[in-house]
């Protein structure tokens, strides 16, 4: 053994002790495919349970009275402040749902994401590490029945009603995940956690913002919704702890509206979220200790360790600014709105250091201590808070409110619940006694059934009406796939059921317009013939796929399950639909104008990001998209990755093509977004191709699939794994058939 070697065979054994640099350091360009195989079945030791029959076991109103008692039953290593968990319950659910962001679908509450870095560590997650372990006994005594993503909701409801507030209900169906998400994109920043010690250390470095707070072209970088990473939604101390409520309003607004809520549901959550708990600020930030991700092995998964006197109760540390918003912080009433509209408020500090307000008469009423008997402190506000008080159409807001303490609480009731059940997708997926009987149109809900169930006979009928209407193999599964391919696993919305196609904002889309006479077409198939349109749009596309299997010499029957329903217009918001209208769609060849040149961005980044949003494997894109281009389904019908000179038949002429060498590849201009594949010996162009169509070639891990599919023996393979990822998609959306 050499000395200072290590004797178990290299001194970083296996490379675990340092894992920098990474690959993605020395070459950062690099497409990162394995992105799509995150929280797999392999890291799920429960991936063969199901969780619908699971949770349906259990009594809920047991689990809620375990809740309720766990609520005041204070423990040492974590005293309750007033005797009751519930306001830090609320903070860790809001924060857990608070991550949404409607541009990706991103965040949320649905996989309990607050377990995992970097959210676990972020500062504004403060001690939410300590609301989690607290839960504990109770995610133990339910087991594998009860996930953590439903557990933190539940607790966050049952919380808001031991303090008096009545929810609108509660679903469950969140399935955990169990890694880490090191896909999604927070921004820009590169910051040590444990540099950040205080909100002032949120100050804009030249990333995500576009001008400076103010500045009227002020904006934030999409998809993000928070204005600073390590955030959960905005700086409580203003725009780079500035103390500037104006400026904290504009923030506030913009983090808010990424999360798709409107300005009444902004301030009937922040008015409603305050009304409860307090902030804890007392001790100098500096003294703070890492973040769970980076605490020392011993501390089992909790951070940020206080060193003075207990480390909670009275001593308690977690973001900086001190002091509770209400006289009584543990009671649902709307002494918050009381308090900002009926005093003045003047800025101060915390004993932490941290800017916040305080009221100017120092007679105003004091609101008790979390722990000691007969001790009271002055009010406090931060300058988010105020922001409501600042902001004109807040302001309005606020005035409602306070006019109208019945209209706040339905206002907030409905808004809690969105938020909380916002990434869920459609309501078949909510679980449980307490679902909410309305339907809420952020659910984007869908009619009950026009018509009986299909019966093969009918499926029959169809499929020979579809094949009577003369459309052709490219425009049928070109518009089954568009009515489907709008699903985003992120967050659940999208796809086939409803045939949204047909209804704005999707029609309208420019991608969208080679469905539109197709849609006509089998309005009229799907009229005659008593079935939804949507099931008819499918259905059209499974004999799209079935004519061009059979030309490649493959009989298949591709799966068809019925019971789609047509949503209506008015079932169907608009705007937040706009959300779902790709940029880039590489499936489809559809690149927006101008999108290299604006963004800078190679669009086979953007189409990676799909197939993630989507949930596909690796084999799943590279066979889905080889499959498209034998179908001719590109969005303007343009032959650019359609390598076949017999467009309709589902041959891996792609696949060929792509690892061919009879080929040579050259960028047709500038901005290296399109391309001739030209003869080698002639020097003739052959075909044309986009980046999202020579992605498949250049890179190693997807050309390594891609050459599968171009092996000699890989046609029947090709239409066999076809057909399941086809079927996996026009499934996408169809929580009310599938078990899990
Ligand atoms: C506490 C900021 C919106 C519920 C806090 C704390 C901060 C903060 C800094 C103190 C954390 C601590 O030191 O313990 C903000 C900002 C918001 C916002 C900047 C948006 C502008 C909301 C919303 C809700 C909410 C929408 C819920 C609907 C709470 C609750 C507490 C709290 C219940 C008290 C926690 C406890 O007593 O332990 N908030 N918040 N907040 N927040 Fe918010």
């Amino acid at each position: 053994v050499l000395e200072g070697a290590c004797p178990f065979g290299g001194n970083r054994i296996g490379g675990v002790e340092t894992s920098a640099p990474t690959l993605s350091d020395w070459y950062p360009d690099r497409l990162r495919v394995e992105q799509l195989h995150r929280n797999g079945a392999a890291a799920n030791p429960l991936s063969d349970d199901d969780y619908s029959a699971a949770f349906n076991s259990i009594d809920l109103a047991e689990l809620k009275a375990d809740i309720r008692h766990f609520m005041t039953t204070s423990v040492p290593w974590w005293p309750s402040d007033y005797g009751n968990y519930a306001p830090q319950m609320i903070r860790m659910a809001w924060h857990s749902a608070g991550t949404y962001r409607i541009a990706d679908g991103r965040g949320g509450a649905g996989e309990a994401m607050q377990r995992f870095a970097p959210i676990s560590s972020w500062w504004d997650n403060g001690n939410t590490d300590k609301s989690r372990r607290l839960l504990w006994p109770i995610k133990k005594k339910y087991g594998s029945s009860l996930s953590w993503a439903d557990l933190m909701i539940l607790t966050g409801n049952v919380a808001l009603e031991v303090m008096g507030f009545p929810t609108t209900g509660f679903g469950g169906g969140r399935r955990d995940a169990w890694e880490a998400d090191d896909a999604t994109y927070w921004g820009p920043e590169y910051i040590a956690m444990t540099d950040v010690k205080s909100y002032d250390d949120m100050v804009i470095r030249g990333d995500r913002w576009t001008g400076r707070p103010g500045d009227a072209n002020y904006e934030l970088e999409q998809p993000l919704a928070a204005s600073h990473q390590s955030l959960i939604y905005v700086n409580p101390e203003g725009p780079e702890a500035n103390g500037d409520p104006a400026a904290s309003a504009k923030d506030i607004r913009i983090t808010f509206g990424r999360m798709a809520m409107n300005d009444v549901e902004t301030v009937a959550l922040i008015a409603g979220g305050h009304a409860f708990g307090k902030s804890h600020g007392a001790v100098a930030a500096d003294r703070i200790g890492a973040p769970p991700e980076m605490a020392p092995l011993e501390a089992m998964g909790l951070g940020w360790h206080n060193p003075e006197g207990s480390g909670n109760a009275e001593h308690t540390m977690t973001n900086g600014i001190e002091g509770s918003w209400t006289q009584n912080p543990t009671q649902w009433d709307n002494s918050y709105l009381e308090n900002l509209f009926g005093l003045e408020w003047e800025q101060t500090q915390s004993p932490a250091g941290a800017s916040q307000w305080k009221p100017v008469d120092a007679d105003a009423p004091k609101t008790p201590d979390a722990h000691l008997d007969g001790v009271e402190h002055p009010l406090m506000m931060m300058t988010s808070d105020i922001a409501l008080k600042v902001d004109p159409v807040y302001r309005e807001i606020c005035e409602s409110f306070l006019a109208d303490f019945d209209y706040f609480t339905r206002e907030f009731s409905k808004a809690w619940y969105k938020l909380t059940h916002r990434d869920m997708g459609p309501k078949s997926r909510y679980l449980g006694p307490e679902v909410a009987a309305e339907d809420f149109i952020w659910q984007d809900p869908l009619p009950a059934a026009e018509h009986g169930p299909l019966s093969d006979a009918d499926v029959t009928r169809l499929k020979q009406a579809v094949l009577d209407s003369g459309l052709s193999v490219s425009d049928l599964a070109f518009t089954a796939f568009s009515s489907a391919v709008t699903y985003r696993d992120t967050d659940k919305r999208g796809g086939a059921n409803g045939a949204r196609i047909a209804l704005a904002p999707q029609k309208d889309w420019a991608i969208n317009a080679r469905t539109v006479p197709v849609v006509a077409k089998l309005r009229e198939v799907a009229e005659a013939g008593g079935a939804s349109l949507a099931d008819v749009i499918v259905l059209a596309g499974c004999v799209a796929v079935e004519q061009a299997a059979a030309a490649a010499g493959v009989q298949v029957t591709v799966p068809f399950t019925p019971g789609r329903v047509d949503a209506t217009q008015d079932q169907t918001d608009v705007s937040q639909f706009e959300w779902l209208a790709p940029v880039v769609d590489g499936f489809r060849n559809y690149v927006i104008d101008g999108y290299t040149s604006i963004t800078g961005m190679a669009p086979e980044r953007v189409f990676l990001d799909k197939a993630a949003q989507l949930g596909l494997s690796a084999p799943e894109w590279v066979v889905l998209t080889g499959g498209l281009r034998a179908l001719g389904c590109n969005h303007d019908g343009s032959g650019a990755g359609v390598f076949t000179n017999r467009v309709g038949t589902l041959s891996t002429d792609f696949f060929d093509a792509l690892t061919s060498m009879d080929y040579e590849w050259h960028a047709a201009d500038d901005d290296a977004t399109s391309f001739t594949l030209d003869d080698r010996e002639s020097g003739r162009p052959v075909f044309q191709a986009t980046r999202n169509d020579l992605v498949f070639g250049s890179n190693a891990q997807l050309r390594g699939i891609a050459e599968v599919y171009a092996g000699d023996d890989a046609q029947e393979r090709f239409v066999r794994d076809f057909v399941a990822v086809w079927d996996k998609v026009m499934m996408f959306d169809r929580y009310d058939v599938k078990v899990g």
